[in-house]
């Protein structure tokens, strides 16, 4: 633990900016709300405590702040959103005595662990009092900016809408991450004053302390989107592109091959190994785990599920709640549904749909068949069209299924039921009583032949 850091996390804002009714730290990017990523990464860092300021629809935000269940955290209450100046001063009291307080924008959510880490490095060694991390942007439109003098002190910073036009220029601007040791900054925040707009600006307090012969350091960020912060409903947009790209950067390294980026939906929980091939139009959602060398050709939908490696999933096959072992097949058009389980070195072929079913190694059920409630050894042959019959109209029945039974096509297994070790069952049966061991069950009427058969002749009208 870092015993004398402290983090005041911003999310009192009315996010007006949004055009929506909500505070827009508890809306998500790629399934994981803002707030979520934020407060996940600072809480690498291990701090001593983290005061997250709320204000505007406060309980959705405390919600969500207490799914994460970090025994680290305080909220404190920002009564009126009058700016990012005012909102500290809840947060003052919670600070403790000559600690080191991080202080972020909560509605920066691509901000690493190992930046942060860099700013409290940087912080450190400068012996700073305080630190602004800036980034350089091409379109530095809607920052504030960093005005240093002509020894490149940094003097104050400049909002978008008080910029003269050569102010205007900078492309240095402020992150809205900030590293301050608490005594000053509980001295200091109430030298803020209202501004024209009737707020305070936190981004004031680097005047004050510049005319204070404080001690202001900076570092640089080289990635345009690692401060990228979400005030309107395109920003959110951007953040889903700026995410995947990252996701998919990340793929690179771990030599995932994602056949078309923009088909591919991952969510944030989902965890995939190395050497992947996932082709278009794959929905991954979640807490998926997909392990080493699985193919998921395309076209498919896996939600909670593990993928044992080197499995290979045809298209068009769904998967949901339910676990696949290694060296399996799947698909095309196969339906996994929850609490399923299977073996390794399974097949699941064409029009096959799963529930509740545990199935051991080296089984096939390869076409046309439903096996629901089920429990099946190893090595099974299910042919083609078997269907267990579970459901009575009232109740859920059991079937099992032992290992190296045959069950051949067409074959109704009434539940429940039990077919024992080696058994076989012939095509077209309804099988409704137990099966012993190695023994063939078959239900047929008779074949009749009937020789010299004759259709009947259309009749010409
Ligand atoms: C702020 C900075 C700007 C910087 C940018 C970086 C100020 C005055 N400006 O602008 O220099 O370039 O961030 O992203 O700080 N909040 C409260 N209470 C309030 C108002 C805001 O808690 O009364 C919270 C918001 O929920 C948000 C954060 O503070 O998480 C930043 O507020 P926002 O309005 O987005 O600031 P920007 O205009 O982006
Ligand atoms: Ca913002």
């Amino acid at each position: 633990m870092l015993n004398n850091l402290n983090v005041i996390l911003l999310c009192a804002g009315k996010s007006s900016r949004m055009g929506l009714n909500l505070p827009k730290v508890t809306l998500a990017i790629n399934g994981t709300s803002i707030v979520e990523r934020t407060l996940t990464n600072i809480q690498k860092l291990n701090p001593k405590r983290i005061i997250v300021v709320v204000g505007y629809k406060k309980k959705l935000v405390i919600n969500k702040v207490k799914q994460l269940d970090y025994q680290n955290i305080e909220i404190v209450d920002q009564k009126k959103q009058l700016g990012t100046g005012d909102a500290i001063k809840p947060a003052l009291i919670k600070l403790n005595k000559n600690s080191q307080v991080l202080i972020m924008n909560g509605d920066t959510p691509f901000v690493t662990p190992k930046t942060l880490k860099k700013a409290l490095k940087s912080f450190k060694s400068n012996s700073s009092d305080f630190l602004i991390t800036i980034s350089k942007l091409s379109n530095p439109f809607g920052y504030g900016r960093i005005v240093k003098d002509s020894y490149k002190n940094i003097t104050k910073i400049v909002e978008e809408k008080n910029c003269t036009p050569d102010q205007r220029k900078i492309n240095e601007v402020n992150s809205g991450l900030y590293i301050c040791k608490s005594e000053l900054l509980k001295n200091f925040i109430k030298k803020i004053k209202k501004n024209t707009n009737n707020e305070y600006y936190l981004t004031d307090l680097v005047e004050i302390f510049s005319k204070n012969n404080k001690k202001i350091t900076s570092i640089i960020e080289k990635d345009e989107n690692a401060f990228f912060n979400i005030n309107s409903f395109e920003d959110l947009i951007k953040a889903n592109q700026i995410d995947n790209n990252y996701f998919l950067e990340n793929c690179l390294k771990k030599n995932i091959n994602i056949h078309d980026p923009n088909s591919l939906r991952i969510s944030t929980n989902v965890k995939l190994s190395s050497n992947i091939s996932i082709g278009p139009n794959v929905y991954i959602d979640g807490n998926s785990v997909i392990e080493e060398g699985v193919n998921i050709v395309g076209n498919c939908y896996i939600n909670n599920s593990v993928i044992g490696s080197k499995t290979l999933i045809k298209p068009f096959v769904s998967i949901s709640d339910s676990k696949v072992g290694k060296n399996c097949q799947l698909g095309p058009f196969s339906n996994i549904r929850p609490q399923t389980e299977l073996a390794n070195n399974i097949k699941i072929g064409n029009f096959v749909e799963l529930k509740k079913s545990i199935i051991s190694d080296n089984s096939k059920i390869p076409h046309l068949s439903y096996i629901g409630d089920t429990e099946m050894g190893s090595n099974v042959n299910i042919g083609a069209g078997t269907i267990t019959c579970n459901y009575d109209g009232f109740d859920k029945h059991k079937t099992v299924i032992e290992d190296r039974v045959f069950i051949g096509s067409d074959t109704m297994l009434v539940a429940p039921i039990k077919i024992e070790k080696g058994a076989t069952t012939g095509a077209g049966s309804v099988i409704s009583r137990n099966l012993p061991k190695n023994t063939l069950g078959i239900t047929r009427i008779k074949e009749k032949m009937i020789p010299n058969w004759k259709r009947k002749p259309k009749v010409k009208k």
